[in-house]
């Protein structure tokens, strides 16, 4: 994982007022909860005292109590009571919870995942993506690091295979390029498969035109990942660590082309059936990758069409150099 990165780690209707929530994500046991203000806190989800789970504790007084031995912490981490000493007595200091700077947006749960700052960079999303479209959501678990989840959808030649029945119809197994931007905090591509004639074989991404449209994918780090589909068509996937073997896929089907009331609710859940398909044909493959987790020294013998997974391992390994981790 990259740190000093936000990353979405659950849905906004995950975590519900009065009742706190605990879920493992980026390796760690995380408790979810929402404040007086409604405002969500995340913490560890382990008492400093002795180690219990405070998500199985409850929410009192704007704050969190332990199940075990009922000390209660409040938002920002602080202990503000140690029954057992006494209400008048003042807590001690050290007894203080690992609490994580935290963000709510577009539906979803922010995390950083880093060093406190002064200042966070802004939130990764797109920004194309505002009112006008109507949206549909599901998600999935995968038991494999989220990097080789990520790096399925920016393969853009296992289409004729992995979905010869259903987006990859037509044999068009010849990867021309792909042609790919980097910009400061993610990727840009665009796609330019065809069917083979026999005669000619790919071409490489500086032999190509430049791009006259949008591209059709687009990636930002550490996570977000959107498919341009049409004007009116978008999907998104956020791919979430849980550990460097699990990860879960959030996906988002966005719409405007019906536009009418309820109906464009209705148009835009039909996307659900046919993303799943498409979602399981990748997954049965990815898998039964070896290894689960993706890096720049696995071992893997990489072709010209790779250039975007290339891509993506060398700027993590940069991100993470920035950040002071040692580099996979
Ligand atoms: S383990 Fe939490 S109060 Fe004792
Ligand atoms: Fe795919």
């Amino acid at each position: 994982m990259i740190r000093d990165q936000w990353y979405v780690i659950l849905r906004s209707k995950e975590v519900k007022r009065g009742q706190p929530v605990g879920v493992t994500r980026m390796g760690e046991k995380l408790v979810l909860w929402r404040d007086a203000e409604d405002r969500v806190v995340c913490q560890a989800d382990l008492c400093p005292h002795r180690g219990a789970a405070l998500s199985i504790g409850r929410l009192k007084d704007g704050g969190i109590q332990c199940p075990f031995h009922g000390f209660e912490y409040d938002p920002s981490g602080r202990c503000v009571c140690v029954p057992a000493n006494g209400l008048a007595a003042k807590p001690p200091n050290a007894m203080h919870l690992l609490t994580y700077p935290v963000r709510e947006a577009h539906g979803y749960i922010y995390i950083w995942w880093g060093e406190e700052r002064a200042d966070y960079p802004p939130l990764p999303w797109f920004d194309e993506l505002d009112d006008t479209f109507t949206t549909a959501e599901l998600q999935d678990h995968w038991t494999v690091d989220y990097s080789r989840a990520i790096e399925n959808q920016l393969d853009v030649f296992h289409l004729a295979f992995v979905h010869d029945t259903t987006i990859g119809r037509g044999r068009r197994t010849i990867a021309d390029g792909p042609v790919t931007v980097e910009d400061d905090n993610g990727i840009q591509i665009w796609v330019y498969n065809r069917a083979d004639d026999g005669a000619s074989t790919a071409r490489r991404a500086s032999e190509l035109p430049p791009p006259d449209r949008p591209p059709f994918l687009k990636f930002v780090f550490p996570n977000l990942w959107m498919n341009r589909i049409s004007d009116d068509i978008r999907i998104t996937v956020f791919f979430t660590p849980i550990d460097e073997e699990n990860c879960i896929l959030y996906l988002r089907s966005y719409q405007r082309f019906i536009r009418v009331p309820v109906l464009r609710n209705i148009v835009t859940w039909f996307f659900n059936p046919s993303n799943r398909v498409i979602l399981n044909q990748d997954k049965r493959v990815v898998l039964t990758q070896r290894p689960k987790r993706s890096g720049l020294k696995i071992g893997e013998k990489l072709i010209l069409a790779d250039k975007p997974i290339i891509e993506y391992r060398t700027m993590r390994r940069e991100l993470q150099r920035r950040a002071g981790q040692d580099v996979e």
